[in-house]
């Protein structure tokens, strides 16, 4: 067995699991479980599987260029060992050519891909020779065509991105999605301080620095093996959140004995993040529809020890029907909805491919629908905050727009939108306050 060989096999395993639908993180977790891997290991497979996922249009494009069969036509277990060997070429610098390609053919002579390990050799090495010679394929001068195959992003999403933010702005989203994602921590500040976790951190040897502008942010400087066995994560004195998530709750401005409805609430960062702002000592219900991510939110409030919170499984459009006495009770409400999550493409490297104009359209449906049926519980001079992790217009400031021009008694406080970008490490957020007229 060749060094190195296992960590191709577990990573186009991990490709697998995706093309069944399998989220990607999921999957990660999932096929790492049947190894013993490094920390080093775990980084280049999870840099060469994510990479793959997210790179799939440039790889088909490289596909095509080196094969005589298209991508389309190749057999989904050999096109994902493909993507494995051509991502290392054209992508990962520190791999040598040669090394990239023997690796990946003996993925395919020990498994049920041993027919076809010539196959493997001849197209690897064929793409090798014409990298060398710069020989590339050829792409349409069209700027957005051009970058939705560099940058692998359906062009249907290049193309609204350019609308929604113009070119400059456009082109800087686009290949952020493609960067490596921050890990960023909140922590508890009913448990510790910053400065006093960060000095953990370090006796711990791991590298992490304080978040400017946020009161309980933490970024980690390097991948740890597994982000749970970080001290502190059981004894909840930490919540893994990232930094532009962080601004959510703040927002609401949580005093101890208000009344306080989180409405899509799990799995829980912006509840518990709630709790900890207001002492642990508010009235927070927070509901979920889902039951399985219920739990998850109850099992974190667990973990950091918080007792204001009663969690509720309901559809949040319903809430009025289940309990009239809902009506005008909340002090504070946070409606963090469900989206499209464009905003968090470089975190999840498999979502590129599943979204739809359609599923938009849905989902505005939705997030109108939940708004509709979620003011109504809330007191005069009370406050909603409504938040999403996309920057399409249409989840966000059109629809609140429309939204506050219906109901007139309520007011737009004010309305921020982070876009990702390559200067900013965190995901790309919406939020807007909006108050009740008395
Ligand atoms: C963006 S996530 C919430 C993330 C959460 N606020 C946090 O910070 O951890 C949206 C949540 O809305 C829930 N959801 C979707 N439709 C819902 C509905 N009609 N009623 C209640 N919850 C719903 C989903 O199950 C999902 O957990």
């Amino acid at each position: 067995m060749s060094i190195g060989y296992l960590q191709r096999k577990a990573a186009w395993e991990i490709l697998l699991k995706v093309s069944y639908g399998d989220f990607s993180d999921h999957a990660l977790e999932k096929v790492l479980r049947n190894y013993q891997f490094t920390p080093l290991d775990i980084a280049f497979i999870t840099e060469l599987s994510f990479g793959c996922i997210r790179y799939r249009k440039f790889l088909d494009l490289w596909m095509d260029h080196t094969s005589k069969i298209t991508h389309k036509k190749q057999p989904p277990r050999l096109r994902w060992l493909l993507h494995i060997g051509l991502y290392q070429l054209l992508k990962m610098d520190k791999v040598p050519f040669p090394a990239a390609i023997s690796t990946t053919v003996e993925v395919a002579k020990k498994t049920d891909l041993n027919g076809l390990a010539g196959t493997v050799n001849a197209i690897l090495r064929n793409a090798s020779k014409k990298l060398e010679k710069e020989i590339f394929p050829e792409i349409s001068p069209d700027r957005k065509e051009r970058i939705s195959y560099l940058e692998s992003l359906p062009l249907w999403l290049v193309n609204d991105l350019y609308k929604w933010v113009g070119n400059s702005k456009g082109e800087n989203i686009v290949k952020a999605f493609n960067k490596k994602p921050s890990i960023d921590l909140r922590i508890n500040q009913l448990k510790t301080d910053l400065y006093e976790f960060l000095e953990i951190l370090h006796e711990n040897k791991i590298d992490a620095e304080i978040i400017k502008d946020l009161n309980n942010g933490i970024t980690l400087k390097s991948n740890p093996r597994s982000i749970k066995n970080l001290p502190g994560y059981s004894n909840g004195l930490w919540t893994i959140q990232d930094r532009s998530s962080q601004w959510v709750a703040p927002l609401l401005n949580p005093k101890e004995g208000e009344k306080i409805l989180d409405a899509c609430a799990a799995p829980g960062s912006k509840t518990t993040h709630l709790a900890e702002l207001a002492n642990d000592s508010a009235e927070i219900i927070a509901v979920d529809r889902s039951e399985k991510r219920l739990k998850i939110l109850q099992s974190n409030l667990e973990r950091l020890d918080l007792k204001s919170v009663n969690t509720l499984k309901a559809d949040a459009r319903r809430l009025i029907e289940l309990n009239p006495k809902f009506i005008s009770h909340f002090d504070k409400i946070l409606l963090d909805a469900p989206c499209s999550g464009i905003g968090t493409l470089s975190r999840n490297p498999d979502s590129r491919w599943s979204l739809s104009k359609e599923k938009i359209k849905s989902l505005t449906l939705l997030q109108e629908k939940l708004l509709e049926s979620i003011f109504p519980l809330l007191k005069k001079n009370g406050t909603l905050v409504y938040s999403t992790c996309t920057i399409c217009p249409y989840e966000n400031n059109i629809l609140i727009e429309r939204f506050i021009e219906k109901n007139k008694a309520l007011k737009l406080v004010s309305q921020k939108q982070i876009l990702p970008s390559l200067d900013y490490p965190g995901d790309g957020f919406y939020s807007a306050i909006i108050t009740y007229k008395s």
